[in-house]
């Protein structure tokens, strides 16, 4: 495997494989597999998660990691083509990558959409254009619209807890103080639809997910039996689901007019999951979200503190399952 961007890349099989070694790497943590090898990790935004499970991960491989955080600390990357650089980038990735890929086995990157144009991040340039300038196996650690790591460590939890494949997965958006990027619902999204879930993403007017998101998660679920819908009504989307995955994300109907999308959500407030919502789900259905959290603004301390929720399980499965794309990686077997 020279490259990790993508869910939707991997065959079944492989995704079959990942989750079968990661579960194997949970129970079996410590090894020397990868020592000598290097990861080096490009942060173009913040971490908590991402940036600790995947320097743990390779220490306990038996490697060791690097942190590169351009313009907080390390000199800006410039990523477009043809650009004049004299504004605030000192480095264009076309040099920046590939001098960290002679110190590194692999790289991973994290990007964030500009959040200016929707069209734009879904076509993800800057995961484009760093992907293109890296000789080295790449591993996205969440780029502008998609984030594959965090989508494997939830279908591992889903696994875990014995989620039925065809289970029903509620995917709500939750307010939030600001515009989110489409990553993790993106990632989310396919992923449960790939898994075979019956999936209804419940959102309010105005944040419908972009219908290409929609399509490919569509085109998922006709593959694995799964269905898609998308619905603004709670209660019907809340009638027996196992599962509750609480994510905002940017309005796509106000895509980058910060004012337009702020009035949009300012009525919204109530878009919090609470214990009522799930009145109607299944008893014991669970709770999900790839943190971090905004408590009793996204979900209410009561769910967060209650039974139902799998939060910290989720971002203790990211360790688990990077740690199996990095053995794909770079542990000699060749996918
Ligand atoms: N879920 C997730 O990616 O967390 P971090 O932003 O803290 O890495």
């Amino acid at each position: 495997m020279n490259r990790f961007l993508d869910l939707e890349l991997l065959d079944d099989q492989t995704i079959a494989s990942l989750l079968t070694t990661a579960s194997a790497l949970q129970r079996d943590p410590i090894s020397d597999v990868l020592r000598g090898r290097v990861l080096g990790l490009v942060f173009m935004n913040p971490s908590v998660r991402t940036l600790a499970s995947f320097q743990s991960g390779m220490a306990q491989l038996g490697g060791s990691s690097f942190v590169v955080t351009p313009g907080q600390g390390s000199w800006g990357f410039e990523t477009q083509d043809g650009v004049v650089m004299d504004g605030t980038f000192a480095e264009h990735v076309k040099e920046g990558i590939p001098v960290l890929a002679q110190y590194a086995d692999a790289l991973g990157v994290r990007c964030f959409a500009e959040g200016k144009d929707l069209a734009t991040d879904l076509a993800e340039p800057v995961l484009g254009a760093i992907a293109a300038a890296s000789p080295v196996p790449l591993v996205n650690l969440e780029s502008e619209a998609n984030h594959p790591c965090q989508a494997l460590a939830d279908w591992k939890t889903l696994d875990d807890l014995d989620v039925p494949r065809d289970g029903k997965f509620v995917l709500s958006w939750a307010f939030h103080p600001r515009p989110l990027p489409l990553a993790v619902p993106t990632a989310v999204v396919t992923m449960a639809a790939r898994r075979g879930m019956d999936v209804t993403v419940l959102r309010p007017e105005g944040y419908g997910l972009p219908a290409q998101v929609m399509e490919t998660a569509a085109q998922a679920a006709s593959f694995s039996g799964g269905a898609v819908r998308e619905t603004d009504d709670r209660a019907e989307a809340m009638e027996g689901a196992h599962v509750v995955y609480a994510k905002s994300w940017h309005a796509p109907a106000a895509y980058g007019d910060v004012e337009a999308e702020a009035r949009l959500r300012e009525g919204l407030r109530d878009w919090r999951v609470a214990e009522e919502w799930f009145g109607v789900a299944r008893p014991d259905a669970r709770f999900m979200h790839c943190l971090p959290v905004r408590r009793n603004v996204v979900v209410a301390d009561a769910v967060l503190d209650g039974a139902r929720s799998v939060v910290v399980q989720q971002a203790g499965n990211r360790l688990h399952v990077q740690k199996a794309v990095l053995l794909e990686m770079l542990g000699g077997r060749d996918t």
